[in-house]
């Protein structure tokens, strides 16, 4: 039996990539904030499974608590760093942003260092890191999610080029979505893809050891014009 942990699980994306690795005959280390929604999420998945209640805003608890997860678990093939925050900035107030700094940066990097120093000690391993396409533009309204998915995606990058040099079979998966209906999404911008739809891409991703996968598909084109049209027009849009 294949075994992996998601961080973030106990909502939109993450849950529903619990609901279809448990599918696939994964057992699952499910860590989230909410414990009663874990407990819920559990109940309903075929199989036995682990819960770790963990906050990332305090990062040092957060790795020992991942470390006693996968000591618990044993022998973990995959591990999904998908917590996150997006809110929106009217105005600008630095609890709002520090909270996503705390989780999308500091608690990103705790879980992926952590899961690289596992598989590394283990000779193997999958880490998949849920960035977003909004890294690769700036946004007014929300400039510092933006920043912190631009931090994501650059750190994983990073994280490849060491596997490579490890000369390990380690794969690292860069996710960037585009729109995918959970409820962090609050309105209803153009593309948005069912989250079920979303994480199907996402698994098949996984399964092809892919080492970017962009949800939906379509949302790659609009990367490739974002790194040509210059600042001034996108600031028209965005
Ligand atoms: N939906 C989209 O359109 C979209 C697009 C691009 C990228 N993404 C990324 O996809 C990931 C999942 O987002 P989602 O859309 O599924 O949103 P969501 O439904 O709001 O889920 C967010 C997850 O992050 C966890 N989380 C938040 N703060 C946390 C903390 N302090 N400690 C531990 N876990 C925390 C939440 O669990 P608890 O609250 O229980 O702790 C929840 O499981 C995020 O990284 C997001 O940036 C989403």
């Amino acid at each position: 039996m294949k075994k992996a942990i998601i961080i973030g699980a106990s909502s939109g994306i993450g849950y529903e990539l619990a609901v279809q690795l448990a599918k696939l005959n994964y057992q699952l280390g499910l860590m989230a904030r909410r414990e009663n929604l874990l407990l819920e999420l559990t109940a309903k998945l075929p199989g036995e499974h682990y819960v770790e209640v963990v906050d990332l805003i305090d990062a040092e608890r957060s790795e020992v608590q991942l470390q006693e997860l996968l000591e618990k678990m044993g022998s973990v093939d995959l591990i999904i760093v998908n917590s996150g925050v997006g809110n929106k900035e009217r105005k600008l107030d630095w609890l709002v942003q520090r909270e996503m700094i705390d989780v999308n940066v500091r608690g990103f990097s705790v879980m992926s260092m952590t899961a690289m120093n596992y598989f590394g000690n283990q000779g193997s391993g999958h880490l998949v890191g849920i960035s977003s396409i909004a890294g690769h533009i700036s946004g007014g309204l929300t400039l510092t999610y933006h920043a912190t998915k631009a931090y994501a995606s650059n750190y994983l990058n990073g994280m490849r080029s060491r596997a490579a040099r490890s000369g390990l079979p380690i794969t690292i998966t860069t996710v960037e979505p585009g729109f995918i209906d959970t409820p962090m999404v609050q309105d209803t911008p153009m593309w948005m893809a069912s989250v079920e739809r979303g994480v199907e891409q996402i698994i098949t991703g996984i399964q092809a050891k892919k080492n970017h996968i962009y949800v939906t598909k379509r949302w790659r084109y609009v990367v490739w014009l974002a790194r040509i049209v210059p600042n001034w027009v996108l600031r028209k849009f965005i």
